[in-house]
């Protein structure tokens, strides 16, 4: 039986979820155009969507929001984030935002110029669109055994020093105004940076004055990991580990809503005094005044204690063992998933379960729609709906190597029973897979088709 340590908490307030039956699930995709995006949330069992936003709030948090000061300039919520802000993250400078893409728009909107190359691992979506807008080009320069769902290397997200010290060699530091890091690596798999790798990349950043700025949204996960992982690491806490991490950067972008534990939140942090005042300007004209960002003063306090919570050792546990254990049935039951387990989410090759299905088919849609369908349960798709395209030179499709379906994990919201519920509906799956369908577009946007996309079983 897998080990797997139990929830540290109990349950206070619950918030019904039912499964309604197969029929009613049918018609609901039916209407859907069986895209699980148009779906109503009343009608999903265990949503598995995202991680961003959707997890469970402590009672010490909730007791928080109702000490929320709401006055438009100096709240004390303010400073009660400004405590817990400076003790884990030590950047001289930071502010609030609403989420974490309002603090990637206001750093893009500061240093992107035309042209300009911000590198990383991998950045996440709305950091590359950010750099996109302003003329930039995001380049990703993971290590290559992060492109390999067997491979068993246990920082997965790590950046290929090697290939970064090339790239600025190519490109001229001059033309990169900055550079960053994702922990963990969302984009690829949710794989964790060593803090070896960590210092080795601040260390080229810095030879070459290059500004290194971290995306911090599962700052937590990536500290345990390495405390779990890493050499040198097993008696820190996973608050002395992110200590020194950021200790490593000249910044951070945070969206707050994942490790912070809140629903809505983001930070921007820096040291540099000039650039400080300059996103002070960008944060007040899109997000706030400087005290409170985008946010109510309620947001900040639950977020000062979320920022903590996030970081206790109980709950981290828990948390990454969460998604092991799951990780762990879902190879019991015989489904290929990406390996090891990622900090947040599981990840499932529907291209190798359901290889009877071209990309066009969208094997990775049609499992998506296949765990609805069986149990109720909503992931997301990223392979071919999300991101295929037209080359515009030769007119052909381009379709991504592997065919994903993301089971995103809420942090503190689902138990081990539901769990053992999402690994008993993939084992249904698994023995009739060769008998599920493609799909094909009815209807499809030129742009971030995946999100109102309508489809038709083939
Ligand atoms: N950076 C990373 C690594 C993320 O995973 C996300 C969001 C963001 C930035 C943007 O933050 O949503 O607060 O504006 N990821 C969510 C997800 C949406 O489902 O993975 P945001």
């Amino acid at each position: 039986m897998a080990q797997h340590p139990p929830e540290p908490f109990r349950i206070k307030m619950v918030e019904p979820i039912r499964l309604i039956d197969s029929a009613a699930r049918e018609n609901a995709l039916k209407k859907a155009g069986y895209n699980l995006f148009a779906l109503k949330a009343e009608d999903i069992f265990i949503d598995l969507l995202t991680d961003s936003g959707t997890g469970a709030m402590s009672n010490r948090q909730w007791a928080a929001i109702m000490l929320g000061d709401e006055s438009y300039a100096g709240a004390r919520s303010y400073f009660r984030l400004d405590e817990a802000v400076n003790d884990i993250f030590g950047f001289e400078h930071w502010m609030p935002t609403h989420q974490g893409r309002a603090a990637e728009g206001i750093l893009s909107a500061i240093l992107v110029k035309e042209g300009n190359y911000i590198p990383s691992n991998m950045h996440f979506d709305t950091t590359d669109a950010n750099i996109r807008s302003r003329g930039g080009r995001p380049t990703n320069l993971v290590i290559d055994e992060a492109y390999d769902p067997a491979n068993m290397h246990p920082f997965k997200g790590n950046m290929d020093i090697a290939k970064l010290k090339a790239f600025i060699e190519e490109i001229g530091a001059e033309n990169i105004p900055f550079g960053m890091m994702t922990v963990t690596n969302n984009a690829g798999g949710g794989q964790p940076v060593s803090m070896e790798n960590m210092c080795a990349v601040a260390d080229v950043y810095k030879s070459y004055n290059i500004p290194f700025f971290i995306d911090a949204a599962r700052y937590a996960e990536n500290a345990y990991f390495i405390k779990m992982r890493e050499e040198g690491y097993a008696e820190k806490s996973p608050t002395e580990i992110t200590q020194e991490m950021f200790a490593l950067a000249d910044g951070m972008t945070m969206s707050a809503k994942k490790d912070a534990i809140v629903n809505i939140g983001g930070l921007l942090c820096m040291r540099d005094n000039d650039l400080f005042v300059q996103a002070q300007n960008e944060l007040i004209m899109r997000e706030g005044f400087p005290t409170y960002g985008g946010l109510a003063g309620r947001d900040l306090d639950a977020m000062a204690v979320g920022l903590r919570e996030g970081l206790e050792e109980s709950y981290l546990a828990y948390r990454l063992n969460q998604t092991a254990y799951l990780n762990d049935l879902l190879i019991d039951v015989g489904v290929p998933v990406i390996q090891p387990a990622g900090g947040h989410a599981i990840y499932i090759d529907a291209g190798a379960l359901l290889p009877h299905l071209s990309h066009a088919e969208f094997p990775d849609q049609a499992l998506a729609v296949e765990l609805y369908r069986e149990g109720g349960i909503r992931g997301v798709e990223l392979g071919s709906v999300m991101f295929s395209h037209e080359d515009p030179d030769t007119g052909e499709m381009v379709y991504p190597d592997l065919e994903l379906v993301r089971l995103a994990i809420p942090r503190r919201t689902y138990t081990q029973s539901h769990l053992d519920y999402i690994a008993e509906t993939m084992s249904k799956i698994v023995k009739r897979a060769d008998q599920i369908g493609g799909y094909r577009f009815t209807y499809a946007p030129q742009f971030l088709k995946h999100f109102t996309a309508k489809f038709e079983p083939l």
